[in-house]
């Protein structure tokens, strides 16, 4: 697959089939993103790739969580900041409500915040999770790099022909995920990512972005 093509159609999925992805595959695109750059080369990245029956486990704990509309985890890193000014309230805002129209989530519903954390704490049905930990003694720099390796590993997958879905929403119960996966307190959770083939008859939905000339500033050219 052309490097434009996967950039274009990687989107994140919230529907997955319950085709099992073969480990062979998982290896491939997981020893590919290992060429992914890091500052000073530090690859400061720790994945646990749970499936099968320790992620049914972890997905029962987490939705009993949502469900009872536990608020979740000190959480070790905020998921946005405090005030989230213009232009990027309104990207937030606009991205979101795409994603609950798309997802039949009624804007003023009462129980939203208790439906979204199910379905995420569901993995949207995805048979694999990715969870991706960073030492905690890393700063700025090195969560940069676990992000680029994670956009590394989720165009790999669309090469596979699988989908995938980031998802900060684990670390609202991130102890629960740190003991399924046995991490210790010296790591620190950046985010999941679940993904699987893509369910069949779900509409796609393609979010919004700004126009390239509103993020970037050519100079000498
Ligand atoms: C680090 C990160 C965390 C995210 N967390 C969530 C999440 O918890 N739940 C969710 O449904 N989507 C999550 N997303 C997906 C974003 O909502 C999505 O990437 C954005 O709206 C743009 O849409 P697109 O990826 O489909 O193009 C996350 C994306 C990133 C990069």
């Amino acid at each position: 697959m052309d490097v434009y093509d996967a950039v274009d159609s990687r989107r994140a999925v919230r529907a997955f089939s319950d085709k099992p992805v073969p480990r062979e595959v998982l290896e491939r695109v997981l020893t590919a993103a290992t060429r992914a750059p890091s500052s000073g080369n530090l690859q400061p990245w720790h994945v646990y790739v749970v499936t099968g029956e320790p992620l049914a486990e972890l997905k029962e704990r987490a939705t009993a969580r949502a469900l009872a509309g536990d608020p979740g985890d000190e959480r070790e890193y905020p998921m946005y900041p405090a005030v989230l000014a213009s232009p990027y309230r309104d990207r937030f805002s606009a991205a979101a409500a795409q994603r609950y129209e798309a997802l039949g989530i009624e804007r003023d519903a009462q129980d939203r915040p208790r439906r979204i954390a199910a379905l995420n704490s569901e993995a949207f049905g995805a048979p694999v999770v990715l969870f991706c930990y960073l030492d905690r003694r890393m700063g700025p720099g090195q969560w940069a790099d676990a992000g680029m390796y994670l956009q590394t590993v989720m165009l790999l997958l669309r090469a596979e022909g699988l989908h995938s879905c980031p998802q900060v929403m684990w670390t609202m119960y991130r102890e629960t995920v740190s003991e399924a996966v046995g991490a210790d307190d010296g790591l620190v959770l950046l985010c999941g990512v679940s993904l699987g083939f893509e369910k069949e008859g779900v509409p796609p939905l393609r979010t919004g972005r700004a126009e390239m000339k509103e993020t970037v500033t050519f100079l000498g050219i």
